[in-house]
């Protein structure tokens, strides 16, 4: 593990909000961080010659730990908004996710479309792109938990009618949590969306690091064996 190089390499600082599995998230048994994007950063990486450390803050806190240069990466399912692509910069895009709804079961009959969410409450992630969809949607304030099984746990208390997250997130969550039978995930997804790491912006060097190797590891096939390894396909 400490060869030369790698004691060597530079240390690029990662920013990551990881109780959002299958993309970050901590192993129970190894207590290490996991998942499909830390797999992915982890061999952009040795790709590009770089050590990397990741360390877990608020979703909100990333882009501006970016911006203040606490930490070169964001890595945390973070979609490329028009938004955000004002505050830092963005690689290609890493992975393609997209907005779903969830309600209670036993009030599936009530949500036949995403209308029926206009006026009701909704639970989502803070500064997360389901909260901005959750308020447009039903045209209220959201109230907001700190990732998406915490704003599950509310709905199926009753704290809220809704909640609105990415779904290959709540997928993962109504699957390994086996909770699927207390919640109706709406079929009409709401978005698609394009994921990407961010750097602070203007970080060329970094950023042309970064795309490079992931242009690499999309042609060498490790993309597509990082995806097997997390979605089975
Ligand atoms: N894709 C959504 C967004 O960009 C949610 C990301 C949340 N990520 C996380 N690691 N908690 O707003």
């Amino acid at each position: 593990l400490y060869t030369a190089s790698a004691l060597a390499a530079p240390t690029l600082r990662v920013g990551s909000e990881t109780t959002f599995p299958p993309f970050e998230f901590v192993d129970v048994k190894t207590k290490q961080f996991v998942g499909y994007e830390i797999d992915l950063i982890n061999a952009v990486g040795k790709k590009a010659g770089y050590n990397i450390s990741v360390q877990s803050m608020g979703f909100d806190a990333i882009i501006p730990a970016l911006m203040t240069g606490t930490v070169d990466v964001g890595v945390s399912g973070m979609t490329i908004t028009p938004e955000r692509k004002k505050k830092v910069d963005f690689t290609v895009p890493v992975f393609k996710g997209g907005l779903v709804a969830v309600v209670r079961q036993k009030d599936a009959a009530a949500y036949k479309t995403p209308a029926a969410i206009k006026g009701k409450q909704v639970c989502a992630q803070l500064g997360t792109t389901g909260q901005l969809k959750a308020e447009e949607i039903s045209g209220k304030k959201a109230r907001t938990f700190n990732n998406a099984a915490e704003a599950m746990m509310e709905l199926r208390n009753g704290g809220c009618d809704a909640v609105v997250a990415d779904k290959p997130v709540i997928e993962y969550f109504l699957k390994e949590s086996r909770q699927s039978r207390y919640f109706h995930e709406l079929p009409t997804q709401l978005t698609t969306e394009d994921w990407g790491f961010a750097v602070k912006k203007g970080n060329k060097k970094v950023l042309n690091a970064l795309n490079s190797a992931l242009v690499s590891l999309q042609k060498d096939g490790t993309v597509a064996k990082i995806h097997k390894k997390w979605f089975n396909n």
